[in-house]
């Protein structure tokens, strides 16, 4: 697959570039690294898998090596079996810095036979407090599924095995902050939380169960990659590329798409906060006026 560099740094970045960026299917031993834990975080099945744990002592996380502005992301994941009480499986996009960009997905472990929450938040500017948390629809921790990210110009959006759950529009012309000019690492980590994750807190981490384990599998990804201030996005979403105006860097979700949303919504959704005006004495946030107003 041919890359092609939006800003042309010539034909030797080119190259480079479109040997990082052509696979689809990632390699947790190119793409990335195991940064914490202590040998707890481990790459496994020649790149296949990476397996994080967490024990009284450390959780583990990875990284990826490249820094991305745009992307479409999806990786499967297994979470932490059995009593998985007071654990967060997280898996997140963030720029560095003090006034970073995160788009973030955290899976709140519980007791036994109790079901996870899937908290997520979107940060913009160093500002986050856009929380919505959901219950899964199958147990998380039965198999895997497949979550994904979509981050283009005109919005973000969080999908479960395929189904949208979350859109954050870019609404950057009414002044609400949009992430789009920082580049953002994706991470995956596992830590404990035991004083707010499970119930506010309420469920404390069974040690005994130690170590809890997480597993990530079939990273897959097509991505613009941040290198040294140019922003190299692959050949079918680039301006001059074959798949101009169809690609996930353009793409919205259609109206099928938002239907399916609003009943994910309507069903799991147990945290909203555009719902909860009374954490926003000057005001529910921009955004929650403007997307009620447009449905
Ligand atoms: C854990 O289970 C309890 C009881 O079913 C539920 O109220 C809670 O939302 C679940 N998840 C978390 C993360 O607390
Ligand atoms: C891996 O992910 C791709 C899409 O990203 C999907 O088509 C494929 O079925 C997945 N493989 C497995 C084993 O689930």
């Amino acid at each position: 697959m041919e890359e092609v560099v939006m800003k042309n740094r010539g034909l030797l970045l080119a190259i480079l570039v479109a040997v990082y960026v052509s696979p689809a299917l990632g390699n947790f031993n190119q793409d990335v690294s195991v940064t914490w834990g202590d040998g707890r975080g481990q790459i496994l099945n020649n790149g296949q898998v990476v397996a994080l744990s967490l024990d009284r002592t450390s959780g583990s996380g990875f990284q990826s090596n490249n820094q991305f502005l745009y992307g479409w992301f999806q990786m499967q994941i297994k979470l932490v079996p059995r009593n998985s009480a007071g654990t967060v499986t997280a898996y997140y996009l963030k720029s560095d810095g003090s006034t970073w960009d995160e788009i973030d997905l955290e899976f709140l472990g519980n007791a036994t036979g109790e079901p996870y929450v899937l908290h997520t938040n979107i940060f913009s500017h160093g500002k986050g407090n856009r929380e919505q948390q959901f219950y899964l629809w199958f147990d998380p921790r039965a198999d895997f599924h497949t979550y994904s990210v979509l981050w283009n110009p005109s919005q973000i959006s969080i999908y479960v095995d395929g189904t949208p759950i979350r859109e954050y529009k870019n609404l950057e012309g009414a002044g609400v902050p949009y992430p789009k000019s920082q580049a953002m690492r994706l991470y995956g980590t596992l830590w404990d939380a035991e004083d707010w994750a499970t119930r506010g807190g309420l469920v404390k981490t069974d040690w005994s169960q130690a170590p809890f384990t997480a597993s990530f599998r079939n990273f897959s990804y097509s991505a613009c990659v941040w290198n040294k201030g140019t922003s190299s996005c692959p050949s079918s979403v680039s301006p001059t590329g074959t798949g101009k105006g169809t690609s996930w860097y353009t793409q919205q979700l259609s109206t099928e798409g938002e239907n399916r949303m609003k009943w994910v919504q309507q069903n799991y959704m147990i945290y909203n906060y555009c719902n909860d005006p009374k954490r926003f004495p000057q005001g529910l946030p921009l955004e929650c006026t403007l997307s009620s107003k447009s449905s």
